[in-house]
């Protein structure tokens, strides 16, 4: 049935209840072209604006899903399960935890994205690896899958369409904002990736996109009950974004991280939350094999790390790039670090040329921060607090412009941080 799509963007600007039928129809509609943009920017801005109820949002999903294919890993031999992080600085954890949790027995195929802006993406941290390849076949993802037990790949374009078309819209139209258009986008395409289980890392602070704990649980609870509806066994965790995760912000550093972590040693925060992920994914799963604390003690967790690496043509023993330029910054007092900010570092970062400001941007795999204290260190004067790496001097002007507020050494102070894991959230 057809609609006229002036009715369905007026129906939602009166804050109306859209219909099922009105909801497939526009998804459909707009991904053909018979909807124009201007058209569903302005429903985008609505819906923003007056929200969706569960049944709408629901639907909004599951008629995204359908304008796409729809992976199955049923003939596996073992569960699947998949990690979803919203997205913060130094959030490099999918890099550990899919070989982690591919060596306590689950497989992980995961589908992944680039950074836009101040967060990184996982696909660009990979690419900092000598010949790694982010697009797969299905059947080359399939193998990867069988050799390393862990896959991550950049989403083909078959996969829920009618989000890549709205998400690259809501960009460019301050409708990115909202939580039923976020959730709707973020389950569509992890649905339609095929997971039998899912733990989403809902980030919470500065550098994340939900700045408080009361929207970060709303945005959690909408995810895990599209999850669970959708049939996928659904878990989240609210996690703390007001500082960066770990000491390396920027793509090859947060390679050189994670490898820390697999070897058994990296930053505690990190390895922290890569054993917490691992173990409710291996719960979500049903798998209750080896513990993940004992797979990176072992070596299993990096042996599955370089099979991974290796089945999309990476080589785990390659040099990483590195930036040609570096700039430390010390401490002007004694004291503590009270203050470093996620956000502010994130910026920093991206502006070094770690990220991209438009989606055709190249990254330069070896810039970023390195941090040598977190808040709350005790801190001498004159010690090295933050080293910044870039390719080109002219950048470090407008990083240290960025972190101009973003940190500050008191002579005593509580950082008052969030917890890092600050809740749990099950249907
Ligand atoms: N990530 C997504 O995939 N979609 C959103 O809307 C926001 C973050």
């Amino acid at each position: 049935m057809g609609f006229d799509a002036v009715d369905v963007i007026c129906r939602k600007r009166d804050r109306g209840e859209l219909s099922t039928a009105q909801i497939d129809w526009v998804i459909d509609a707009y991904t053909r072209g018979d909807v124009a943009d201007e058209q569903m920017s302005a429903l985008a801005m609505a819906i923003l604006l007056n929200g969706m109820d569960r049944r709408e949002i629901a639907d909004w999903t599951q008629a995204m899903i359908r304008t796409g294919e729809r992976m199955d890993w049923s003939g596996l031999d073992r569960p699947t399960a998949d990690k979803h992080s919203t997205g913060g600085v130094g959030d490099k954890i999918t890099l550990p935890l899919a070989p982690l949790v591919a060596a306590c027995g689950a497989y992980v195929p995961q589908l992944s994205g680039r950074g836009l802006g101040h967060t990184g993406g996982t696909l660009d941290k990979l690419e900092s690896i000598p010949g790694w390849r982010a697009s797969l076949s299905n059947e080359e993802m399939l193998g990867v899958l069988r050799a390393a037990g862990a896959v991550v790949c950049a989403a083909g374009a078959g996969l829920a369409p009618a989000d890549k078309k709205l998400y690259a819209l809501r960009d460019v139209t301050g409708t990115v904002e909202s939580i039923p258009l976020i959730a709707s986008s973020i389950m569509s395409k992890k649905i339609a990736e095929g997971t039998g289980s899912l733990v989403l890392d809902v980030k919470v602070g500065s550098g994340a996109f939900m700045k408080n704990v009361a929207d970060a649980r709303e945005l959690a609870r909408t995810m895990v009950a599209l999850g669970t509806d959708a049939g996928v066994r659904t878990v989240a965790l609210l996690t703390a974004m007001d500082r960066p995760l770990g000491r390396k912000i920027g793509n090859a550093l947060e390679v050189e991280e994670s490898v820390e972590v697999l070897a058994g040693g990296g930053p505690s925060d990190v390895v922290e939350l890569t054993v917490r992920l691992a173990r409710e994914m291996l719960a979500a799963a049903g798998v209750s094999g080896k513990d993940p604390e004992e797979a990176l003690k072992d070596g299993s967790a990096m042996d599955a790390w370089r099979r991974m690496i290796t089945a999309q043509g990476g080589d785990p023993d390659a040099l990483l790039p590195r930036a040609a330029e570096s700039m430390t910054l010390t401490a002007p007092a004694s004291g503590v670090l009270s203050r470093l900010d996620a956000y502010a570092v994130g910026v920093a970062a991206w502006r070094l040329g770690a990220g991209r400001a438009r989606k055709e941007d190249p990254v330069s795999f070896g810039a970023g921060v390195t941090l040598h204290a977190k808040p709350g260190d005790l801190i001498r004067e004159g010690q090295a607090l933050l080293t910044l790496h870039t390719d080109e001097t002219a950048r470090f002007t407008r990083a240290l412009e960025a972190l101009e507020n973003g940190y500050a050494v008191t002579p005593a102070g509580d950082p008052n941080l969030l917890p890092l894991v600050i809740d749990r959230i099950e249907a």
